[in-house]
């Protein structure tokens, strides 16, 4: 489907929880924070219903995101049966990478075609300072079990801002350039006052050519991530929320009421 704007809407970003194992500090409050309650959360088969519908009005590329996605339980069974949905061209996950190395090889035998790894830094330090505790040695493992179940290309998605220094993002660098994995800098969004820049060598953040839906683990549809505006599936149904989405789809993006990025999906 095409929105207002002419754009084409084929890619769809589903976030399929808002827990994570990991605290960043740019993407979680440090005093904790307020979590989806269970009963809020769609169940794959809602999940699958709902990518079967926006899978009819035009998304071809799908992205399982977070909080982090690995910590749903029972994420491979909705893998396989999103996997088996004819229409997808491209099926990927964007993860911490922690819980990679435990589930790589069922991914890849459900139908996973790639994942990209958020990763600030290398230095363990600094990564256990940066994640509130988190131990990079896990993630190095997740991304070598990646290579080996085939998950590939995949991409290192590295956040520069307030938090991050130059020697986080070189040492990130460097060991995708060693482990022959492509490298990406996402600049620190700041969702309150609406500043977000154009993520290099992808579409995210070049409103002109965004062609992106997310669907929320709670059941919202939003046409943007620097929006307020979303519509309940659970109100109005796959095909209605998807639809009107599409249609109040803003031009660009500005200044929203949510503060942090795990309930959104990056
Ligand atoms: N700005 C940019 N990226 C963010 N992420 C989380 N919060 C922000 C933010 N405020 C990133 C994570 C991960 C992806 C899911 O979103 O680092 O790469
Ligand atoms: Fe978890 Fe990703 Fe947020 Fe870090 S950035 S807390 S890994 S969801």
């Amino acid at each position: 489907m095409r929105d207002s704007f002419n754009r084409k809407i084929s890619y769809l970003r589903i976030s399929v929880t808002d827990r994570c194992n990991l605290r960043c500090r740019y993407c979680m409050p440090a005093e904790g924070l307020k979590l989806f309650s269970h009963d809020d959360i769609l169940s794959f088969e809602q999940i699958v219903e709902f990518t079967r519908v926006a899978v009819g009005l035009g998304i071809t590329k799908i992205k399982l995101t977070g909080g982090e996605p690995l910590v749903r339980h029972g994420i491979t069974d909705l893998v396989s049966m999103l996997a088996e949905i004819d229409g997808i061209d491209d099926l990927g996950m964007t993860t911490n990478g922690v819980l990679l190395e435990e589930y790589a090889r069922q991914l890849a035998e459900a139908g996973l075609g790639r994942v990209n790894v958020s990763l600030d830094t290398t230095n363990p330090g600094r990564f256990s300072m940066l994640t509130r505790g988190g131990d990079v040695q896990r993630v190095f493992d997740g991304i070598a079990a990646g290579i080996d179940a085939g998950l590939t290309p995949i991409k290192l998605n590295c956040v520069a801002g307030s938090f991050t220094s130059q020697s986080d993002i070189d040492s990130v660098k460097e060991f995708a350039d060693k482990n022959r994995l492509r490298f990406r800098v996402i600049r620190l969004m700041d969702f309150e006052n609406g500043k977000f820049s154009v993520v290099d060598g992808g579409t995210g953040g070049d409103c002109k050519q965004c062609s992106r839906l997310r669907l929320t683990s709670n059941g919202l549809v939003r046409p943007c991530l620097f929006s307020d505006i979303a519509f309940d599936v659970n109100e109005l149904g796959n095909e209605k929320a998807i639809v009107k989405a599409i249609e109040y789809k803003p031009q660009t993006g500005g200044p929203c009421s949510h503060k942090w990025m795990h309930c959104i999906g990056g």
